[in-house]
């Protein structure tokens, strides 16, 4: 390890004591996040003190032996899935699937029609190429549709869109029925197609995970979907009586229970626990949602890349790294530094584990990446302050997952089974350590206290899809 000089030290030390979470913290924090699980459940109205903890209509788990052919659209980032699932019945599924990148023009749309005819012009693209026959079908096709984004929901295939996340800014959708909204545009294309089920991708990761997963050979219950990737929530089940916000007219007789879709994105958007530096101060500002869903501004993909972003800026600007760069350029830094937004998660999780001789690895990486020469001491700051935030993010993932364990525990007492975590999304799939911190961050807080069973963290494969087809299956 390089020693800096000790002004520069001290500074990054002070920054690496900010991002720092205690076991006491998460602990402390776990409890907190089960007290906002109950507010949410009984709160009707949506606010932003609450989280939103949205009854999905999807009333039970899958056990693996749901059959047929569905469709699937997924929006939930930058790109649009469409997919079709051929349900096997025998926990096994067969998928076909095409993927379009959203252009940057129809995430800020003016009109909420630019973004939904081109979601109906791409599923029709997909069918004109993978299910030539389905315009002829007696029965049109069943679509899921899985969005991403918060929803009010009020049937399996009613919900109107609270606000938008993840950089899309359309305020004409902001309150309109989405699944109204893409039939309609399905319907003006003359596609063959029923949109009977809209849901959140981290239901459908619940679900997707639960139809592979076989407890006989697991010993294991699916009881979280979740997504860390460039956003984050996450679903579960609950009991009705545990939802009192739920008009209980409104659901089949016979009923015990609801996926929740938590949005745990927007845990303590008052900040009353969270930890809370300038960095996070910076970059919520720049979002087009400041003051929501700043938990997953604390976590998930599409923001770590920027909190070390502004971090370094700042280093900068205190005049202690790239200050040979500045000059050498003629008053000037590489535009991926400069400008939100550009330094990719991607690109942190190389950072991460580079441990070659004077971290030269990682110099080729911010070379080739960022246009970015570095000296050795740059490269260990860098190296230093994403190790610091991408901890943070890892410990702060734990919470949630460790308090709705600790609330649901109960419904499962009766069986000896572990407990399983579906999971998908690019940070907690690739990043390196991810997984095992988080691990490591639950086994501090230990919310199966006083029994033997084991949490596992499972990737839910495909999980947006295959869910959207589950919940299109019980149609
Ligand atoms: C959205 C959630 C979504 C999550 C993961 C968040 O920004 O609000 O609805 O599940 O991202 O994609």
């Amino acid at each position: 390890m390089s020693t800096l000089p000790s002004k520069l030290e001290a500074v990054v030390s002070d920054i690496e004591q900010q991002f720092l979470i205690t076991d006491d913290f998460i602990i402390k924090a776990t409890d907190y996040f089960v007290e906002s699980m109950e507010k949410g459940l009984s709160s009707p109205k949506q606010t932003r003190e609450h989280m939103p903890m949205i009854p999905t209509f999807v009333t039970s788990i899958p056990n693996g032996k749901e059959k047929g052919l569905f469709l699937a659209a997924d929006l939930g980032g930058t790109n649009f899935r469409v997919c079709s699932i051929d349900l096997k019945g025998d926990h096994t599924f067969e998928l076909k699937q095409s993927k379009y990148k959203i252009p940057n023009d129809i995430m800020k749309a003016q009109e909420a029609e630019e973004l939904f005819s081109y979601l109906a012009k791409k599923v029709k693209a997909f069918l004109d190429e993978h299910h030539q026959d389905s315009s002829s079908h007696e029965n049109p096709l069943k679509l899921g549709f899985t969005f991403s984004f918060p929803v009010d929901q009020t049937a399996l295939n009613r919900g109107t869109l609270i606000r938008w996340t993840k950089g899309f800014s359309i305020d004409d959708a902001v309150g309109k029925d989405v699944v109204e909204l893409l039939q309609a545009n399905l319907v003006i294309l003359g596609v063959n197609v029923d949109v009977v089920a809209l849901a959140n991708d981290t239901v459908g990761t619940l679900l997707s995970r639960a139809y592979a997963n076989n407890p006989d050979e697991t010993n294991a219950n699916t009881i979280i979907g979740c997504i860390f990737g460039t956003g984050t929530n996450g679903t579960y089940y609950e009991a009705l009586d545990n939802i009192p916000k739920l008009d209980k007219d409104q659901v089949p007789k016979g009923v015990k229970g609801m996926v929740i879709n938590t949005e745990w994105g927007s845990f303590d958007n008052t900040l009353k626990v969270l930890p809370n530096t300038k960095y996070d101060e910076i970059v919520d500002k720049q979002t087009a949602n400041p003051g929501y869903h700043l938990f997953e501004k604390r976590i998930s993909g599409m923001f770590i890349g920027e909190i070390l972003r502004v971090a370094l800026y700042d280093l900068f600007e205190q005049g202690f790294i790239f200050q040979d760069l500045y000059k050498q350029r003629g008053g000037s830094l590489p535009h991926r530094i400069t400008e939100p937004w550009l330094l990719d998660a991607e690109i942190l999780s190389y950072i991460e584990i580079d441990d070659s001789t004077d971290l030269k690895m990682l110099g080729l990486v911010l070379q080739n990446n960022l246009r970015l020469p570095t000296t050795s001491q740059e490269r260990h700051v860098i190296q230093r302050l994403t190790r610091a935030i991408s901890r943070r993010a890892a410990y702060l993932s734990a919470i949630p997952l460790a308090a709705i364990t600790k609330k649901v525990k109960d419904q499962y007492k009766d069986d000896d089974k572990d407990f399983e975590i579906g999971c998908d999304g690019s940070v907690v799939e690739f990043y390196p350590n991810f997984q095992e911190t988080i691990l490591q961050a639950i086994a501090a807080i230990d919310p199966l206290k006083g029994t033997n069973k084991k949490i596992h963290l499972k990737i839910a494969k495909d999980g947006s899809g295959v869910g959207a087809a589950l919940c299109a299956s019980t149609v």
